[in-house]
Formats: C-alpha cells, structure tokens, sequence
C-alpha cells in the first residue's frame, strides 16, 4: 500500500460533509472519522453525568477519566462508553444543543484535537468538522471546505430526519441552523473558517455524487503529484 495521506472536510451544519467523508473514505479504502461525534460523546456524558454543560470546569474534570472507545472504518464512526455502543444517542436534539456549548470550551477541544491527532497518527483519514483543516490537521495533504445556502441545507437537513421518522419544520430547521452558524463562526476558540489552502466547493446545485467525484479527481492529482514527486 502506497502513503497515506490526511484529507479534512470543514464546512457549516448540514453541507454534506458526512455524505462527502464516507464516500471518499470507501473509494480510497480510507477510515471516516466524524469530529463532531466526538464533541457530541462529550455532550452525551455530560449530561449522562447530570453536569451543566456550560460549566467548563465541571465538564473538563469530567473528561479526566472519560475515555470513550472509537471505531473508525470506511463506512462509520462508532462511539462505544460505559461498556455500550452510544453512537445513536448522539444525536438526539438536546446532545446536539449541548454539544455546541461544549465545543466553545478551550479544555475540551484540546481533549478532542488530541484524540483526533492519535486516531490519525498513521494518516489513511478522512476526517470532517469545523477546525480540522485549520487547526487540528494543519498540514493535511488535502483539504476541503463545503459550502451551500442556509435554505438548501436546511431542506437537506430535513429530509435525513423525515427518513429517520421524524419531521421538525422546516422553519425550525432554519432557524437551529442559523443559530448553530452564528455559534460555530463568532467562537472565540477554532471558529469555523476557510482553512488555508483548502479546496472552496459551493454544493448548493450539486449532487452529493458530483461533489464526490470533483473532490476525488483533486485528490487523485495530489496523489499523483506525490507519485511522480512534483
Ligand atoms: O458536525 P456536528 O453537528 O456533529 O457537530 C457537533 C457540534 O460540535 C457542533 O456544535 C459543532 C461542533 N464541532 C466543532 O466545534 N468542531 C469540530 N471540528 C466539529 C464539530
């Protein structure tokens, strides 16, 4: 097997960043990793916990003896604690809320960046979230940032919770979006920004099979670059 290369996918809520980062991962044979379950596990116990998780002291002692386990293959990420598979439960609508207020704590992202860095160590990753071209994988072979309209990724967003069974509006769709956009961009701490050298796709009139395909040709240029040593 040739190297293997570190690929991010930052982007706001809804963009396609997971259809994107399981696609990629199966046509290279690569492992998904999904930053954001991460900042949701932490979300999760704190709340298993019956912490406030807009208490950063609480929530960082907390994380001294949280050690969740992760499987990350082509297809998913799996987040196993407290000796079960917790991945479901992450995104039930008050662990997404709470997991935004944890993501603006400085402690907690540095138990998430770490956690990524390790997972990482041997590159063969595509990895998504708000900060990973940025700051946790700075000098990742590839990097991608998603964008698309506030209206399209809200219906996107709707349509995966009509097939799970659900249906919240999409007004409030809208509006859960906005506000997460508002709180990812204007945190102090690894706001959600364009990373340096990132390959800028608008996905507002692509199909999840066109991204796929455009962002795998760039890539496959990269590697070919590494191949022949341009
Ligand atoms: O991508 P997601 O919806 O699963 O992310 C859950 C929360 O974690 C969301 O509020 C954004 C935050 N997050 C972050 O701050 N940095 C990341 N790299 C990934 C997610």
């Amino acid at each position: 097997m040739g190297h293997q290369i570190t690929i991010t996918i930052d982007g706001p809520a809804g963009v396609g960043k997971s259809t994107l980062g399981r696609r990629l991962a199966q046509a290279l044979g690569y492992r998904y990793v999904d930053s954001g379950a991460l900042y949701r596990a932490v979300a999760w116990q704190a709340q298993n916990a019956d912490l406030d998780p807009a208490d950063p002291d609480a929530v960082a002692r907390m994380l001294a003896d949280f050690q969740p386990r992760v499987h990350a293959n082509s297809r998913g990420f799996h987040v196993a604690a407290g000796g079960r598979e917790i991945t479901p439960e992450l995104r039930t609508p008050a662990v997404t809320q709470a997991s935004s207020r944890v993501a603006t704590q400085p402690r907690v992202r540095e138990w998430v960046n770490r956690f990524l860095q390790t997972i990482a160590r041997d590159g063969g990753v595509v990895a998504e979230g708000r900060d990973l071209g940025s700051v946790v994988f700075p000098n990742a072979e590839v990097k991608f940032y998603l964008d698309a309209d506030l209206a399209t990724r809200a219906s996107r967003r709707q349509r995966e919770w009509q097939a799970g069974g659900g249906d919240p509006g999409l007004d409030q769709m809208q509006t859960d979006i906005a506000a997460r956009d508002h709180q990812d961009k204007t945190r102090r701490e690894a706001p959600l920004t364009v990373p340096q050298g990132a390959h800028y796709l608008d996905t507002t009139k692509l199909q999840p099979d066109e991204v796929a395909t455009q962002c795998l040709a760039l890539i496959r240029e990269n590697l070919g670059a590494r191949a022949i040593g341009i």
